[in-house]
């Protein structure tokens, strides 16, 4: 037994704040070890980083998710709901969540979300300048309310746009977080209503549409979900897709800066468009990490868990820890050619198991949209490019390019499949 190295500093909430995605990462290198303890928010807490931490954090029967994350985020990105969840009732609402995934309804989100997206285009055909970040956020929400089958009117469409926009933009800053929580109990008002509205048959989604999974969904007591409860699992099967749109204009800024990918995309050779998807989510910040709580006091490689320890796994550390990757600071789709698929190393979107654990619902769709976007805005439009700041801050969470990808002169080559 040995205790678990101490980072510099009696509470580090403020440089973690400070310093966004590499807080983590910073220290384990400069600790020389991927797990390290110090005090967040008052508390004492472990963090930890690379593949070997994943495997122990997803361990459910090690650590638990019920009030792990501070409430502030619960309460304007996540909403109380299945990330909170823990043992066979998540396993049960987890299961509702994946029993939309089938390839069938991947397939639909594609068809829904290109023809969404090209409806756009042709908006941006008559514009002299677009923030591509911008209006991919409103062709996700309504992509994603369409595959929900909640209805969105036309002049709802940029209130909720800006909402969901709000919400996933939230969990970095305190007053993101204020914004964030605000426009949660605007959007938990709005789809408490569309439940009830399903169950009174006022709305008839088909069956095999979230809004309609989740408002007839009953626990494990076979209680139907409160009103309440449901907005918020409903919420939750459409908002995220927002977070897309801050990978899709990373990829988008990638062909810009990486001479020789945008052939290789439009070639697609070897499923190129796959491999570049992947790398563009392992590659650029998106989810800075995970919180959870050490369900009964273990030890693990001679360090002592206590029970109750808030316990943070650096997703963004993970993705380039060089002991699974090569050159991780390199941006290169082949290396997913030889990948052997680890579930603990590729961490973009959680770890583990996406049926037993916390990994995230919608990889799949995430990485469909993406490859569908990438090869569309490749094959089917042609877009100039003006000089802009396409950096972004690692201290910023969640990361943008600083212009938001603004592109010009947008046309039409041919109709999307
Ligand atoms: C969970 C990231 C897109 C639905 C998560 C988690 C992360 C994440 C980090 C938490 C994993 C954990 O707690 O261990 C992302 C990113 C996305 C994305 C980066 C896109 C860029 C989506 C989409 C959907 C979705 C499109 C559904 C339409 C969910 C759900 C959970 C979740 C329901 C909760 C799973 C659970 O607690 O068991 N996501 N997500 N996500 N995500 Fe995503």
């Amino acid at each position: 037994k040995h205790p678990i190295p101490k980072a510099k500093g009696i509470d580090n909430t403020r440089n973690l704040i400070k310093e966004g995605f590499t807080f983590i990462s910073d220290r384990r290198k400069s600790l020389d070890s991927d797990i390290f303890e110090t005090r967040l928010l008052g508390k004492k807490a472990i963090c930890m980083g690379g593949a070997e931490a994943v495997e122990l954090f997803y361990n459910k029967d090690l650590f638990i998710r019920k009030n792990a994350v501070p409430s502030a985020i619960s309460k304007s990105l996540l909403g109380s709901g299945v990330h909170g969840m823990d043992g066979p009732s998540h396993r049960h609402r987890k299961q509702m969540f994946l029993s939309m995934m089938t390839p069938e309804r991947l397939e639909e989100m594609k068809d829904i979300a290109l023809e969404e997206l090209e409806k756009k285009v042709q908006e941006w055909e008559t514009k002299p300048r677009v923030v591509v970040f911008e209006e991919l956020k409103e062709v996700l929400v309504r992509s994603g309310c369409r595959w929900a089958g909640v209805p969105l009117s036309e002049e709802d469409a940029a209130k909720r746009t800006e909402e969901m926009g709000l919400m996933v933009d939230s969990f970095g800053s305190v007053k993101r977080l204020k914004e964030g929580r605000k426009a949660r109990e605007n959007q938990e008002k709005w789809l408490s209503q569309i439940i009830k509205d399903i169950r009174k048959e006022k709305i008839n989604p088909p069956e095999y549409s979230a809004a309609y999974i989740i408002a007839h969904h009953r626990d494990m007591k076979g209680k139907k979900l409160e009103p309440s409860a449901a907005a918020v699992e409903l919420n939750n099967a459409v908002r995220p897709l927002v977070a897309t749109a801050y990978f899709l204009v990373f990829g988008f800024t990638a062909l810009e800066e990486h001479p020789g990918v945008k052939e290789k995309l439009i070639e697609d050779k070897d499923n190129y468009s796959k491999m570049f998807a992947q790398e563009v989510r392992r590659f650029y910040p998106f989810a800075p990490a995970m919180a959870a709580k050490v369900k009964k006091t273990f030890s693990w490689e001679g360090y002592t868990f206590k029970k109750n320890t808030l316990t943070v796994l650096d997703f963004y550390g993970t993705n380039r820890h060089p002991d699974s990757w090569t050159n991780p600071e390199n941006f290169f789709p082949e290396r997913f050619k030889e990948w052997e698929g680890s579930p603990f190393s590729f961490v973009p979107q959680g770890g583990g198991n996406h049926y037993a654990g916390h990994r995230c619902a919608g990889e799949w769709l995430t990485v469909m949209v993406m490859r569908s976007f990438f090869k569309y805005f490749n094959d089917n439009i042609t877009y100039f490019v003006p000089e802009q700041d396409l950096s972004w801050s690692l201290s910023r969470v969640p990361a943008i390019p600083e212009s938001g990808f603004v592109i010009q002169e947008v046309t039409r080559i041919k109709d999307s499949p």
